[in-house]
Order: C-alpha cells, then structure tokens, then sequence
C-alpha cells in the first residue's frame, strides 16, 4: 500500500466502514427521500431546487472527501466553504434539527452499524448546530471541520493544505502546547504524481523535514521550515503554500544547493524567505542553531512542545541577509544532486 493510502485508511476509516461511494450515494438518496417525506423537514425542503439532483451530486463528492475517501469534491469545487455555502439561508436551531431528523432516518435505512451511526450523527451534530449559530455568535470559536480526521485543524492556514492531501507523513499534525496553535511535522506535497486508475502514488516532489505553525482563525501561515533539495523548488513551495503565505510570515528554507557560507532573503508571492545552506544535518538542527536554542534543554519536551520553542523563536527573529531574486538564485545555486541516484531500481 502506497504512502498516501495509508495515511487516509489509518487516518480515517469511515469511508471504507460505510461501505464507499456507493454508500453514500445510497445514503444521500435516502436522506434527500427523507427531507422530501417528512413534515418537519417542509422547511429545509423549500430551501433547495425542486430538482434535487445537483444537489445529490455535490453532497456524495462532499460526505465521501469528509469521510476520508477520494477528494473529488476539493478537486472540482475547492476547498470547502460550508459556513458561506449555507450563510443565505440564515440557517436556526429548527432547521439544524430537521437536517439532522432525515440523516437520522436516513442513516437507520442505510446502515447496519450502530456505532459508526453514532459517531456519524456526532459529527454532523456539529456541523449542523455550528452552520445554524448566527455567525457574529461564532467569536473565533474553531469553525466546524471540513474533514472527519481533524477537526480543529480546518480552522487554520492548514486546511487547504489538508483538504488537498498535502499533509503527508506526520509526526505532528494537530494542536501544541500553545492555545490555538496548531503544528505540523512532516512532509508537504509539491507536485503530485499522475493518478494511474485508483492506484494512489507518492508525490513527484516535496519539502521535507517541514515544521510548520499555524493560529486558528489566522488563514496565513506563522511559520514555516522545510528542506529543499534544490532551491529552484523555492518556487514550487511558494505555489503550494499559495494563500497560506503572508508577509508577516516567518518562512525557513534549507537549501541542499546553496553555498555552504551564504544566507539569503528572497521575495515571492507576497512573502519572505530565508534562503539557507544546509550539508548533512537536519532542518530541525539547523533551527536550534540559527536561534542560539539549547538542544539539551529542548530534550525533555515532546514534539508539539519542541515545536512551539523553535516556532516562538522563529517569531522573534528578524537578522537581514542578503537580498536576491529567485532569478539570481537560479544563477547561483549549485548543481542539484539527483534524488534518485542511490534508489535500487
Ligand atoms: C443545518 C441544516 C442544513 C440545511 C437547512 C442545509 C441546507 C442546504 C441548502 C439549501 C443547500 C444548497 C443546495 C443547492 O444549492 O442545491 C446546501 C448545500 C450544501 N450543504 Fe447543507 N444544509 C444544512 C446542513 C448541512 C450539513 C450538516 C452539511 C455537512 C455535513 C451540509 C453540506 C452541504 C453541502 C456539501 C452543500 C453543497 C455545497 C456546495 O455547493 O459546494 N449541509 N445545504
């Protein structure tokens, strides 16, 4: 099984436990059957088209995403925006229960499981009562999550990122030591490998060694830390990274190509980088060292407190390298190690 499928299958089973697309396509079916029967649903049910039949559709790519399954939904329609979605519809508590009386029965019809009835109705419980809490209520409070897996973590910077699968091999990836902080340790997707039938298949590139904060409610990322094998991804990282980035960011990155002696500041997409040097040690080691932290004294914390002491330290720092463009880094990077070159074929 390939990196990426096991990431979602441990991740979040619920997909699978459901039964897959076919599913909930046949859950969907019965839950819109029964907004279509039921009196006290007479309400929602004028809110929707009389052809309920795009509707349908966009709620089996949305629930089958949400549960863990393909990404369709983010695919076709972008990173998923419930609260503006249903915001017209000036959503209350009778219209929350009403949605939540047809999944109920709709759930009773379509699955035999009753635990995982449970924990589905758990969870759309929240969602349902957070899109029907009049959103001046909503005071930063976590928004509901656009993913089963991790709530919490869609009221960040990360969540584009999560949504579209970018997130991948995490030591860290939730909440620190930090209120509203959210951390993460892993490896960011820059370039996806092409689909071949549902075979899922690692990334074509990435940023490795990532450490990465972000404040719930700030949709721009604090601080970001990765290595590079070659510093003409810099590119690559500013697009994934996209809206994510903002100017008041501290972002790090570690360049396997740069001249061991020099350290830049470069500009793209509305932020700063710190272009480092970077030989055989980690990007971790490189962090402590550039923030005069004590490795020893960092040793007793876990890896969430550890990362909000290089995070906190990152904040703070504000030394001035020199300044270049991408394009006169391109000039004077070194040549780039191919990564394959100690692979077995
Ligand atoms: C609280 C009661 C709710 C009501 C009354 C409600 C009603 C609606 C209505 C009227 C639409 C527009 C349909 C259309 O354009 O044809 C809609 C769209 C949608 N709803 Fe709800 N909804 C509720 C809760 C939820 C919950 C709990 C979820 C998810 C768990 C959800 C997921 C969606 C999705 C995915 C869409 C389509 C979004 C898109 O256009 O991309 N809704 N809803």
């Amino acid at each position: 099984m390939s990196v990426l499928s096991t990431i979602a299958v441990v991740a979040n089973p619920h997909f699978a436990r459901l039964g897959g697309e076919a599913a909930v396509a046949r859950l969907v079916s019965a839950f819109y059957a029964a907004m279509d029967s039921r009196p006290d649903a007479r309400a929602i049910r004028a809110m929707h088209a009389a052809d309920l039949a795009a509707t349908k559709a966009v709620l089996v790519t949305y629930l089958c995403e949400w549960l863990g399954g393909p990404r369709r939904y983010t695919a076709e329609r972008g990173a998923p925006r419930l609260g503006r979605v249903h915001r017209p519809f000036a959503l209350d508590a009778a219209a929350a229960d009403a949605w939540l009386a047809c999944m109920r029965q709709a759930l009773h019809e379509c699955c035999a499981d009753a635990a995982l009835r449970d924990e589905l109705m758990a969870a759309f419980t929240k969602v349902a009562r957070h899109l029907a809490t009049p959103v001046s209520d909503h005071h930063r409070k976590p928004l509901m999550s656009t993913t089963f897996a991790e709530p919490g973590l869609a009221t960040t910077a990360f969540a584009r990122l999560e949504a579209e699968g970018r997130l991948l091999n995490p030591v860290l990836k939730g909440p620190t030591r930090k209120p509203g902080r959210f951390g993460f340790r892993g490896e960011l997707a820059l370039r996806f490998a092409t689909r071949l039938a549902d075979e899922a298949r690692p990334p074509e590139l990435t940023c490795d060694q990532v450490i990465a904060v972000a404040q719930v409610g700030d949709p721009k990322l604090a601080f970001f830390a990765g290595y590079l094998l070659s510093f003409e991804h810099l590119k690559d990282v500013a697009e994934a990274l996209g809206d994510t980035l903002g100017a008041g960011g501290k972002y790090f990155l570690f360049c396997n190509n740069i001249d061991l002696s020099k350290k830049y500041q470069v500009a793209m997409n509305g932020a700063v980088f710190y272009v480092l040097p970077i030989d055989e040690a980690t990007v971790y080691n490189e962090l402590l060292e550039l923030f005069y932290l004590d490795k020893s004294e960092l040793k007793k914390l876990d890896t969430a407190g550890k990362t909000d002491r290089v995070a906190d330290a990152a904040l703070k720092f504000d030394l001035g390298f020199d300044t270049i463009t991408y394009a006169e880094g391109l000039a004077l990077m070194g040549p780039v190690r191919n990564p394959n070159e100690n692979r077995p074929v």
